[in-house]
Parts: C-alpha cells; structure tokens; sequence
C-alpha cells in the first residue's frame, strides 16, 4: 500500500495543474479567478454572491439581437443570494453566449444555467418559453421555467451540464437560447462554466457481464450529460462553496426520496476515523462531507431481511442514465471484509450482489464509488429509477445491513437527436388524496431535482436495465459475478431486462 498512498496527491496535484492551466487560457473579459467564467446575466457591473464568488457583469449588449437586460422585481425568501439571481437577460430572439478559451481548450466542464422565474421588463413569468442548446446538443427544449419550479416546489433552477469543449467546434463553447416562439421570450439570470477533471466522466469501455458490448455505447469522450441528483445520502445538504475539487456542485439531501417509511438509519462517521482517498477515487469525487455521513438500513437484522432500503428517483423516459453511488465505512466496527454485504437493485434488477465495501475500497475511512447504466424505454414522459439496498446472506456475513453514502445520477445524451431535453415536469396534483409519503417541504435548493410529482402517475416501463459497475478499486472482486437474465422479453410493465458490467480494475 506504499505505493498506493503516494498516489492521491498526484492526482490532487493533476487537478491542481489542469484548473491553472485553464486560468490562464481564459483571456475572455471576465474576471473570476481559477479559469471559471461566471456571468451575472442582466447585470451591469460584476457583483459577489453570498458564498463570495464573484460573477462578472453581462457584457451582451442591449439591443434587438442582445436583448435587454431586467431585474426582478420581488426576491423571493429561498434563494440563496441575489447574485445572480436578481438579475436576467430578457431574450426575444434567439442570443449566442460565445466563451472562448484561446490559450488552452478546457476539455470538459460543467456549464450551469440559474434561471429565477419571474417577471421580467413587464412580461409575465409563463410566457418564457425557449431552448437552450450548447456544443450541438440541445440542453433544454420549450422549456418553461415557472411550470419546472412550481412542480418541483422551488423558486430557483439550477440546469448543470456536463459538456466537452475540446470537441466542439473551434473549442468555443456557444451557449444558444432561442424562444420557441415569436409570442414567448428567453431568459437567464446566470451561466457558470467550470472546468472538470478529464477522468471525472469518461471510463474505460464496460464490456458486459455476459459477453459483447452494448449497440450502441452510450458514452464517447464527447458525450453530454445532465446532473438529474446529487445527493449527500444520510448527510446534509453541501452548498456549492463546501464541494471538494473546486468544482461548486451542490449535493442535496436524500431523504426526500426515501421510498415509504423505512429510512433505515443516517450517521456520521466516527470521530476517531479519517477519511483517507484512495489513488482510484480522488477528492474530487465527492467532498469528505459526502463519504463522512451514511444511511444504512439499521440494527436489526431480522427487520433488515423484511425490507428493502429504497430510493424513488423519477427522471424523463427514453434516455440512458449513468447512476454513481458512493460508498465509505465510517464506523466501527467494520473494518473487515464479509461484515457487512448487500445487494443493489436498480429498478427491481440486480445491479450487483455481494457488494462488500470493505473489500472493494481496502478499509474504514476508504471511499470508493460503483458506476450503473440503465437504459429507460423510448418515450415521452416520466419513469421512475428505482435504487434498492438488501442484505446478501450467501457468504454469512456479520451483518445484515446495507449502506450507501452518496449517489449521483446523470442523463446522457441521445444521438439520435443530440439531445439531453425532457418534457417539462407536470405539475403536483392538488387534489390527489396521496399517502402523505411523498409530501415535501418546500425545497431551498431547487438545483438539479426532475419533478416529483411525475412520479406519482409516471410510466413505469423500463423495457431494458442496462447496468455496469466498472468499480474503481485495485482488487478484483466477485461482486462482479451478477445475475443475468437470460431471456430478455421486452413488454411495457415493467423492466424486463439488467445486464451488468463487469468490475474493471481502474487505475
Ligand atoms: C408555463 O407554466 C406556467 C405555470 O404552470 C403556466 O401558467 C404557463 O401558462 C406556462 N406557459 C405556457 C406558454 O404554457
Ligand atoms: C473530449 O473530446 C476529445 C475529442 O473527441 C477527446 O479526445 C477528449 O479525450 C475528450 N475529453 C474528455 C475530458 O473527455
Ligand atoms: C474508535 O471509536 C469507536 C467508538 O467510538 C471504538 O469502538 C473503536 O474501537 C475506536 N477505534 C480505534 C481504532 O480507536
Ligand atoms: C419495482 O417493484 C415494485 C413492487 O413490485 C413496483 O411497484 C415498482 O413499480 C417496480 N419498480 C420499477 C422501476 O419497475
Ligand atoms: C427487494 O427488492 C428486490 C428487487 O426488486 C425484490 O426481488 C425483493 O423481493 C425485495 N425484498 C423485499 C423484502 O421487499
């Protein structure tokens, strides 16, 4: 392991070197530090927001093509900072953002759009409807923000992308938003470009358990993603300025999501454990807030075998997901391999048996996280993603618990259409009598989340599970070894079909 410990600061250090690098490639006007671009859209001097980042002023000119520049006129208590939020660029054709990074291409970044509802230069909020397109891929389509905010109950949107500026054209990232029509304008408050670490999405290629490789792969260097959740499972929710790698992600809480009543139990590490990343996971994966809090299903192992740990995430049909969990024992006394050993299920498939966390990541306080793809039906609409956890007693392990630490997941970009965009969610039913379990407090973060409410009478039709697990741990492992189902009968209740890939070794 001596070699092993020397090498989290080579990666720290990478990152280091590649976000200094950017800095200094970005000769654009603004003036946030760190090869960051952060436009406070509609504003006309560069202002700093609540958490002390620094966003430059729109430089866009006023005019037909440039549109004008409005400010909101009621803020509402829940956002986080008037910066940027008070502030919009009112679109009533289509407007290019164009940011250029002369010296050197970023590779890949996220780009997050804020967008606050509201009324803006005298127009009502539900008339903005428009689509965002970045890179050659189509972002968001008729999208209209006010209906997305009322029926996820928030006042603010976050959209974070995930794009590869190397491969668009000319490396410039164009940021396009066009109103879907001549009675509807666009609108945004703010844009935020930061650049990522390039291992961060791409893998190696999963091959799948079974033999073969999934037609066609669904991840290329240049692939587009969309953050759908990011949650600090069993923990609190992380504010952009707390994530690790100077990457600003928000991480939210998981327990609006928790399927029925069994929570199973949130802790936080012990205080005698130190999170230490091993070389396969660097910080940047997530923050140590993330790996130090856990939910697991609880003391009890005879009420552990009656239930399973449950997470309901509804998401828009017809695209492939890529779901990371994050995994980190934080408290004695597991240490040891076969303590503690659960199944994942993903929509009601095994993704994985005999996921031992200990074994995968070499110790207490040893983060590691195992990446699935699940591929939903073709359509419109919403789906749920189901994420289970179970206890797995073929080997006799000490316990019968489950755990998981965080979970991310992203949409992928369809090539058909080059497309990340989904209907807008539909809105809560008032009146739906409901079993009170999915009742949410209005959010203060309104980043990320699809909307609830479509889960309640979304299709549930996944015709095909397609799941990988390429865990980035130095050992292989037997939680490759998942069941396969053999005859993959395509219908529309339900899904009909899991291949899991097989664990890689990752360097
Ligand atoms: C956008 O959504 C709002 C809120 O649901 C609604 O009032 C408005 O009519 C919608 N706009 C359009 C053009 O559908
Ligand atoms: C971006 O795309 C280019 C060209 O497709 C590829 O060579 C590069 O590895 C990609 N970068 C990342 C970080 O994925
Ligand atoms: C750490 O603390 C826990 C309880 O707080 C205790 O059970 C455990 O033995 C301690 N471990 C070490 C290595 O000190
Ligand atoms: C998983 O199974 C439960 C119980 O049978 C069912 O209600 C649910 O719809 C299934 N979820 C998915 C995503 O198929
Ligand atoms: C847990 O979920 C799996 C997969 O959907 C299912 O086969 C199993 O019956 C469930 N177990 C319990 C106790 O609900």
């Amino acid at each position: 392991m001596a070699s092993a410990a020397s090498l989290p600061r080579l990666a720290l250090l990478t990152l280091a070197m590649s976000l200094a690098a950017a800095a200094s490639g970005d000769t654009t006007t603004t003036t946030t530090a760190a090869g960051l671009i952060r436009v406070n859209c509609g504003a006309a001097v560069s202002a700093t927001d609540s958490d002390g980042r620094t966003w430059d002023r729109d430089d866009a000119p006023s005019s037909t093509a440039g549109g004008v520049a409005a400010a909101a006129s009621y803020e509402d208590p829940s956002l986080p900072s008037a910066v940027p939020y008070m502030t919009a660029r009112v679109l009533d054709s289509a407007y290019t953002y164009s940011f250029s990074f002369p010296a050197r291409r970023p590779g890949r970044v996220f780009l997050r759009l804020f967008f606050y509802p509201a009324s803006y230069a005298g127009r009502a909020a539900g008339d903005a409807i428009f689509g965002v397109a970045a890179g050659g891929v189509t972002l968001l389509r008729d999208f209209n923000a006010s209906q997305t905010a009322l029926a996820l109950n928030a006042a603010y949107l976050v959209r974070e992308f995930s794009l590869n500026v190397t491969a668009a054209a000319g490396g410039r990232l164009d940021v396009t938003f066009t109103p879907s029509s001549d009675a509807h304008y666009a609108f945004v408050n703010g844009i935020e470009v930061v650049p990522v670490p390039a291992d961060m999405a791409t893998k190696p290629v999963p091959t799948l358990a079974n033999g073969g490789r999934p037609d066609p792969m669904p991840i290329r260097a240049d692939t587009a993603f969309q953050t759908v959740y990011r949650l600090n499972v069993g923990g609190t929710a992380v504010s952009p300025g707390a994530d690790s790698g100077l990457l600003y992600r928000s991480w939210d809480e998981d327990s609006p999501y928790i399927y029925g009543a069994a929570f199973g139990v949130n802790y936080p590490k012990d205080s005698n454990v130190t999170i230490r990343y091993p070389a396969s996971v660097p910080p940047y994966a997530a923050p140590e807030s993330v790996y130090a809090s856990a939910r697991s299903m609880g003391p009890n192992a005879q009420v552990n075998l009656n239930y399973n740990l449950t997470w309901i995430l509804p998401v828009d049909a017809g695209f492939y997901y890529l779901l990371r969990l994050h995994f980190c024992e934080i408290q004695y006394p597991i240490t040891k391999p076969n303590q503690r050993v659960f199944y994942v299920y993903v929509n009601n498939q095994t993704a994985q048996a005999g996921m031992d966390v200990i074994a995968l990541s070499g110790g207490i306080g040893r983060p590691v996280f195992a990446d699935y793809l699940v591929v939903t039906a073709p359509g419109a609409g919403q789906t749920d993603l189901w994420v289970a956890l179970y206890p797995d007693v073929k080997t006799s392990p000490e316990y019968y618990d489950a755990i998981l630490n965080g979970l991310e997941v992203f949409k992928l970009q369809t090539y058909d259409t080059n497309s990340l965009a989904g209907p807008n969610p539909p809105l809560p039913d008032d009146n739906a009598a409901g079993d009170g379990s999915r009742a949410r407090p209005k959010k203060k973060s309104g980043a990320f989340v699809a909307g609830w409410a479509g889960a309640a009478g979304g299709l549930v039709a996944v015709l095909m599970g397609c799941l990988c697990a390429w865990a980035i741990c130095r050992r292989k492992t037997k939680a490759a070894i998942a069941d396969v189902p053999k005859n993959p009968a395509p219908g529309l209740h339900g899904p009909t079909e899991t291949y899991v890939f097989s664990v890689t070794a990752q360097k």
